[in-house]
């Protein structure tokens, strides 16, 4: 039997913890929530818990401005908690997950405030000061230079003006940096998500980005100074190295400007173990969803993750509009289970957001209702993140079951259907479908480290195997609201095969109909043709 990895083979579940669970009655999620709903975790099956950050912040940027990376905020709670929390999920098989924010820290941060007090602060080079700005952009609209009137320099940030860039060329910041990971390894930590890591190291000479086609001014520039740089490379080699001198540790990398072939070159034995390519979601105002598009994605992506390189798949987090409310109609959650399945069967580490598996949808908010910066600068065409970051809706009582007061974000009004409670009753729920997915990847090894290989099928479906140690399982998803017949060609004289999972009610022979949205999960212990032996599926 192939060992079982528990960062390839298992789902990770990412919580929003300002919006999971407040166990202290001021509106706010803590660690105390998550820990009383550790229970509800394992149930669900999933491997391991990713934090947003829960390090004390200025909420500039809502904790991705940190302004002490080896404490915690005590809005959420203390280390105590945090220990327990290790320990107690830990206690029931999970791993946990920190997300690191180490390209940026908040402009409060100790760090920061020496290097921006006078030029010959010993930290000063600890940021990125300059007589003069060169013409990068930030991200979230603006200059990504700020004048210091007291010190008359400018600094530059990515992101928020609060969230100053901290320089990784100098040797100190890079020591300091990797002992706040050793801090949280030594802890019990299993792994980190890093944020933006691709961006930590900058041109040294600052040289101007040359200039490209497109609609904002960030986009309007190649972003080959600022981005990805060469540095970055052995930098992973030494974290990993770090990583590697405790057991069965793991870093994710979130690539900023992700490509399949971007994210795929960190990835490695001597580099991170998975970098996001955000296969389905990189494309930020306009989300297709259709098989053949979602196909080609899925096939780019198997091309730049070869070998031992595990990809990742990401339908949503607290960056991108809820899945579905970007697939589904009304209450309707037959999309929503569709790109669940595709989410836990194709070849790659499944995220789930926290609320996905009950097909939570964005809250609709007014503009004064707005609290996401980039939201309240570019609005009405982007209405911010605060839409995917509402409160987990766990039963029908007042507050949904996550507080006993106002949520920081209001509850979306359809929490007394939507709701932990009522799913978890309901046979046919999103939730059920989900946990039933869940363990079946647990039990089919093919499923979650088999081959992926794609078969031609009619418009409207997707029909794929993933194949290993002499198991074969198909997954046939039917996209649309008609019956469609899968052909011969596409599986149908699979022998042998037993019905795993349906949401019709799926017979198979003679006639392989797939009903209105049908997904139907098939396994076989018949050897499916290799992918070489089937010319037409290459490209
Ligand atoms: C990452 C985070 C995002 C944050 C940004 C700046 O993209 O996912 O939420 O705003 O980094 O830290």
């Amino acid at each position: 039997m192939e060992e079982y990895l528990w960062w390839r083979d298992g789902v990770i579940y990412q919580i929003y913890p300002r919006s999971f669970m407040d166990s202290n009655g001021d509106g706010l999620g803590d660690l105390e929530g998550i820990l009383s709903r550790l229970d509800y975790l394992a149930e669900l099956g999933v491997d391991a818990l990713w934090l947003s950050p829960i390090y004390p912040s200025p909420d500039a940027d809502f904790g991705y401005d940190v302004a002490d990376h080896t404490a915690i905020d005590p809005r959420f709670g203390t280390l105590a908690d945090f220990d327990r929390l290790v320990a107690e999920t830990h206690q029931r098989g999970m791993r946990l997950i920190l997300d690191m924010v180490m390209n940026h820290t908040s402009d409060q941060h100790p760090w920061f405030r020496e290097s921006r007090s006078g030029r010959e602060n010993p930290k000063r080079d600890w940021y990125l000061w300059r007589d003069r700005p060169n013409n990068w952009e930030a991200v979230f609209g603006g200059r990504a230079w700020e004048y210091d009137p007291a010190t008359r320099q400018y600094y530059y940030h990515m992101f928020l003006q609060e969230q100053p860039d901290i320089n990784w060329h100098n040797p100190e910041v890079r020591k300091a940096q990797l002992d706040v990971f050793r801090f949280w390894l030594e802890r019990g930590v299993d792994g980190f998500r890093l944020d933006v890591f691709n961006l930590y190291f900058k041109d040294a000479d600052f040289r101007d980005n040359p200039p490209r086609f497109g609609l904002r001014s960030f986009d309007r520039q190649k972003h080959v100074y600022d981005c990805d740089r060469p540095e970055m490379l052995p930098l992973l080699q030494e974290l990993r190295a770090l990583l590697d001198a405790y057991p069965e540790r793991f870093a994710v990398g979130e690539t900023f400007i992700s490509t399949p072939e971007r994210a795929a070159a960190y990835v490695g034995d001597r580099a991170l173990h998975a970098a996001f390519s955000f296969d389905f979601t990189a494309l930020e105002v306009f989300f297709p969803w259709n098989p053949a598009w979602v196909r080609k994605q899925v096939e780019r992506r198997e091309a730049a993750f070869t070998g031992n390189r595990w990809p990742t798949t990401v339908l949503a987090n607290h960056d991108l509009p809820r899945t579905a409310s970007r697939y589904c109609r009304g209450e309707d959650d037959a999309q929503a289970k569709l790109a669940m399945a595709l989410l836990l069967t194709l070849r790659g580490t499944p995220f789930l957001y926290y609320g996905e598996e009950i097909g939570m949808r964005n809250v609709p908010l007014r503009r004064k209702e707005i609290l996401d910066p980039p939201g309240k600068r570019r609005w009405p065409f982007y209405k911010g993140r605060d839409g995917c970051r509402a409160p987990m809706q766990w039963d029908n009582s007042a507050y949904a079951g996550f507080s006993t007061v106002r949520p920081w974000l209001p509850i979306h009004a359809d929490y007394p259907e939507r709701n932990v409670a009522t799913q978890s009753g309901d046979a046919d729920s999103l939730l059920n479908f989900t946990r039933k997915l869940i363990a079946l990847r647990k039990e089919m090894p093919a499923l979650r480290s088999g081959e992926f290989i794609p078969l031609s099928s009619p418009p409207g479906t997707f029909v794929y195997r993933r194949q290993s140690f002499g198991q074969t399982v198909q997954v046939m998803l039917n996209f649309t609201r008609n019956p469609i017949q899968i052909p011969l060609d596409a599986g149908a004289e699979l022998k042998n095969w037993t019905l795993l999972l349906s949401t019709g009610s799926w017979e198979g022979s003679p006639a392989w109909i797939l009903k209105p949205h049908e997904i139907v999960v098939l396994s076989s212990t018949q050897q499916a043709l290799p992918a070489s032996a089937n010319p037409q599926e290459k490209r």
